[in-house]
């Protein structure tokens, strides 16, 4: 099991536990995230999820690049929406999502903590969508959620350059709520106040708050093509081989 449930009270505990690849997610471990997060919306029990990774280097260092190095536009596709129904699970489950950041959230792990409501991180978190370093973009909702929290002239900097950002400045940025160590006993201590509200004013307040308009559909169809180009292929492969990629343009 690489996406384990545990029970505080009315507040339940997603822990992302792949730690060989820094809790980077592969088919298995995405799946079973996608199978707790469903079963945890419909539960009526768990009033509020925390979405944290095991170990104390990573949250989720991103999507497995060694995984995808092997995906054609089709699968690259299938493999953008299995993320993005985690992430829409995050964001539109009736009830409140905390991501607690306990280390580097890159690529798809900064994509999921910004599906999550609230998103907190311990003093040595790194946050960043590095997808561009790679040849491809942000496949699980980081170019529109990326942009709704923290701007658009925040979001195209990061997105476009890739640089990743250390705790202080992600707070500074409005990327994350607030810095804390330890931060999962920060994360749980806000879960428990929330999960005693009215859980039916949270739904409502929830789902008004997510009125806006997106183009979610539109980046897991572009992120797929984009596995058509030789620059992606030659990114991903760079990365197993650690070297630099060489691009050339198409
Ligand atoms: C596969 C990964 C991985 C990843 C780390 N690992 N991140 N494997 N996919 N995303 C593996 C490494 O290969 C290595 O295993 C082990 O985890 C430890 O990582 P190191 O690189 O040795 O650690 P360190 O030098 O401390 O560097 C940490 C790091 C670096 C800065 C986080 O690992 C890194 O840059 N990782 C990639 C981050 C990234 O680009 N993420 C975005 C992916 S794209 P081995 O066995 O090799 O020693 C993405 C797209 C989402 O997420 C949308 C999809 C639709």
């Amino acid at each position: 099991m690489t996406a384990i449930v545990d029970r505080h009270d009315a507040v339940a505990v997603v822990t992302i536990d792949r730690q060989e690849a820094l809790n980077a997610l592969n088919v298995e471990t995405l799946t079973e995230l996608r199978d707790r997060l469903r079963e945890l919306a419909d539960d009526d029990s768990a009033r509020v999820v925390v979405l944290t990774g095991a170990g104390d280097r990573a949250f989720v260092a991103g999507a497995d690049i060694k995984y995808m190095s092997g995906l054609g536009a089709e699968e690259a596709k299938e493999w953008g929406a299995l993320g993005h129904e985690a992430a829409r699970l995050l964001e539109e489950m009736p009830k409140p999502t905390i991501a607690a950041i306990n280390g580097f959230a890159l690529g798809g792990g900064c994509e999921l903590a910004l599906g999550c409501d609230l998103r907190y991180a311990s003093s040595k978190a790194r946050l960043g969508q590095p997808e561009i370093d790679l040849g491809i973009v942000p496949g699980w909702g980081g170019t529109q959620r990326l942009a709704r929290v923290c701007g658009l002239g925040i979001a195209k900097e990061l997105i476009l350059t890739g640089r990743p950002v250390e705790a202080e400045e992600a707070l500074r940025v409005g990327l994350v709520n607030a810095v804390a160590d330890p931060v999962l006993e920060h994360a749980l201590e806000v879960a428990q106040k929330l999960a005693a509200k009215s859980p039916v004013a949270l739904r409502v307040a929830k789902r008004l708050l997510n009125l806006s308009p997106g183009a979610l559909e539109r980046e897991a169809d572009e992120f797929g093509d984009l596995f058509a180009s030789e620059d992606a292929r030659e990114g991903l492969t760079a990365f197993a081989e650690k070297r630099p990629p060489r691009f050339v343009g198409r």
